[in-house]
């Protein structure tokens, strides 16, 4: 019997009051594309709602005028228990996020673990747990040499998939793990090495075709049982559906003109990395 997941029950979000589509920085964001406000409040707030209904609790980060993608609170870092290790963005433009991260997780109890200057690590966006490891995603935001740096900052044993699809630019957009044995995945976003790391841990994948990848619904949010996604293609539904969850589609079609879903707009504050074996 497949265990359901040891965390996923608390998550930090970000109100949408400042976001926007003001920079391109992935290949979904057009800046002619205009962000409709109050549509944006209304996902996000559908968003919240349905993550309470499944069981979460969600804590509150204060939004900042001029940091509009600062709602995609996955990126803000890794969580290690009480132990918080920021981002370093690779971009300039979301630089100015981390001092707001880090003055979050001090004030709420964690320990800040910075990693090496020049390093680039985008955060749970591309760090997911399965099991007792951490899979982590490198080349279009974060620098393979940041896993080392990882792992020796949490103890954790950390494995590196490269991500090749620009348009998956993130792991949480080709990785999303249900429970102990099962995950959904999108091969197509990763090269042969990637692959096989993945096939060697999940042993009931759930494998997207590339159309349904790009449909972003492997960004999806698990509490319990219960799938919040930002779309669900039928087959995908079927399947999880047989397996015994719940699934929610909440609509974020504001946030995917910034290049992110439902995931990308939680970071898990529950997670507890395995040490290393
Ligand atoms: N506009 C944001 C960026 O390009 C979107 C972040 C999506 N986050 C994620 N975890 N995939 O950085």
């Amino acid at each position: 019997m497949a265990e359901p997941l040891t965390w996923g029950r608390r998550y930090l979000m970000c109100p949408p009051e400042h976001f926007g589509v003001l920079y391109e920085i992935n290949p979904w964001m057009h800046r002619e594309v205009q962000v409709d406000p109050d549509e944006a409040r209304a996902e996000w707030d559908g968003l919240v709602a349905t993550l309470r209904d499944a069981g979460a609790e969600i804590d509150l980060l204060e939004p900042v005028e001029g940091l509009p993608d600062l709602v995609f609170t996955a990126n803000a870092g890794v969580v290690n228990g009480t132990q918080f290790v920021p981002a370093r963005f690779r971009h300039p433009e979301r630089q100015a996020e981390v001092p707001h991260d880090v003055a979050w997780f001090r004030s709420h109890g964690f320990t800040v673990d910075e990693l090496p200057d020049g390093v680039h690590h985008e955060g749970a966006g591309d760090a997911l747990p399965f099991r007792d490891v951490l899979l982590s995603g490198y080349r279009f935001r974060s620098d393979a040499s940041s896993h080392v740096a990882l792992s020796r900052l949490t103890g954790a044993a950390v494995r590196s998939i490269e991500l090749v699809d620009a348009r998956m630019y993130h792991l949480d957009l080709t990785f999303c793990p249900l429970d102990d044995e099962r995950a959904i995945v999108a091969p197509t976003g990763w090269d042969a090495y990637g692959r096989r790391v993945v096939e060697a841990l999940v042993r009931e994948p759930l494998v997207l075709e590339p159309d349904e990848a790009l449909s972003f619904c492997a960004n999806s949010v698990v509490v319990g049982r219960t799938i919040v996604m930002p779309a669900c293609p039928r087959r995908v539904g079927r399947q999880l559906e047989a397996w015994g969850f719940d699934v929610v589609v909440v609509p974020v079609a504001e946030f995917l003109k910034a290049g992110g879903g439902c995931r990308c707009l939680t970071l898990a504050l529950d997670v507890k990395l395995g040490p290393l074996a």
